[in-house]
């Protein structure tokens, strides 16, 4: 339809959002259906967040605020960012939006130009290929292998970059693999950055909190100082503090970008809600103990999810070091058939059967740029994975 910009015609829409709202679907209608697809814990927001948000309301804190944050947020970012990061940044070097995806897309939207090429490690969160198609550049795609546990590695990034190569998207740990860099793999990727001035990073640390096993989390700019005048750190509430329906993202980097993205925001949605905004200042101010006992309930689910799909015959699990989701490749399932004679080319296909046949839903590889996998999204009750777990054995074991 010609009345439609061109540049839609470049995007799909959200897979991971199409699979949730699918699974949803088939729940109404009655099917028996255990969603592993959202990307959400399952908890409940902290009370004392909850109630900052009330106390907010009361005292008349409904109205327009700054349009990228509340100063007091911005505070408490800066502190959060030393404290947690040993990165110093002052107010005027951070942003707040609706969510890390405005974060992004406003970092996108501010600095490409026609041309403009933006590396990204596959597996990748579904939404930065589209983010940049969307701001107008190109996304080149540097692959990891499962060999590296879908870690990049120097010599691949380095091989990704080009003159045209403006930005370095980093996630860890990573949507969809769950894979942390430890400060070894980390310092191995900003030496290739040190090597190639024009690029910047923009990182995307929004599973900071979720670690496991003792793992240590490091950003760029932390790791290679250097870098601190190109990074742009980009991190939310929404996965540590349960705050997913809140919608707040921020990202510190420097004072001109900044700008720049209050610029677009300025022209969009103006302020995140104020009544959130307060709300994240509690979250990140407040107690952070109860990010313990969430690891803790999350490092027993991720354990339970991958000993029962490792002991699959034809799929592999790696342990990941954190986020809430496993990776599993399905290799040794490809060209196997369905009792009703489907056979599993890919793993659209097996991801499809799996939920019409069992009512699991989990998200194609695909979708995440590295077949043939799936991403299983373990924020649910250890009730429901192991009955979900169950399903998928079954399910292959009856392949062909
Ligand atoms: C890697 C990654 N970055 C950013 C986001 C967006 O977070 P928000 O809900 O704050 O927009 C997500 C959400 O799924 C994510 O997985």
């Amino acid at each position: 339809m010609t009345f439609l910009s061109a540049t839609l015609s470049r995007v799909k829409p959200s897979p991971t959002i199409a699979v949730t709202a699918k699974a949803q679907e088939l729940k109404a209608a009655g099917h028996d259906v255990i969603g592993l697809g959202a990307g959400e814990p399952d908890f409940d927001t902290p009370q004392n967040i909850k109630d900052a948000a009330a106390r907010a309301m009361d005292a008349g804190k409904t109205k327009y605020t700054a349009v990228d944050g509340i100063i007091e947020l911005k505070q408490a970012i800066c502190a959060k960012f030393l404290r947690d990061n040993e990165l110093s940044y002052t107010p005027d070097q951070v942003s707040v939006g609706t969510g890390g995806k405005q974060i992004l897309y406003n970092a996108l939207m501010a600095t490409m130009n026609p041309g403009d090429e933006v590396v990204i490690a596959a597996p990748y969160w579904v939404s930065y290929p589209d983010m940049v198609l969307l701001a107008g550049g190109t996304p080149v795609i540097a692959t990891a292998s499962s060999q590296t546990n879908y870690k990049l590695t120097a010599d691949q990034l380095e091989a990704a970059i080009t003159p045209k190569t403006k930005w370095f998207i980093f996630n860890s740990p990573s949507n969809p693999t769950g894979a942390g860099y430890n400060r070894e793999e980390l310092k191995e990727l900003t030496d290739v950055l040190m090597r190639h001035p024009h690029v910047w990073v923009m990182t995307d640390d929004m599973y900071e909190h979720l670690m496991y096993d003792d793992f240590e989390f490091f950003t760029p700019a932390q790791i290679e100082p250097r870098l601190y005048e190109r990074t742009l750190t980009c991190n939310g509430v929404s996965k540590a503090y349960a705050m997913t329906g809140w919608r707040i993202g921020y990202a510190a980097g420097p004072k001109e970008l900044i700008g720049a993205m209050r610029k677009i925001q300025s022209q969009s949605t103006s302020n995140p809600c104020t009544i959130s905004q307060w709300a994240a200042v509690e979250a990140l101010n407040g107690p952070q103990d109860f990010l313990v006992e969430n690891n803790k309930m999350f490092v027993r689910r991720r354990n339970l999810v991958v000993e029962m799909l490792s002991a699959i015959e034809g799929m592999t699990c790696p342990v990941p070091e954190g986020a809430f989701y496993v990776y599993p490749s399905i290799g040794g399932l490809i060209g196997k058939s369905t009792p009703d004679g489907t056979v599993i080319e890919n793993d659209e296909i097996f991801a499809t059967k799996l939920l019409e046949d069992t009512g699991v839903a989990v998200v194609f590889g695909a979708a995440f740029g590295l077949s043939p996998n799936f991403r299983v999204s373990y924020a649910t009750s250890d009730e429901a994975l192991t009955q979900a777990c169950k399903r998928i054995q079954t399910f292959c074991t009856t392949l062909t």
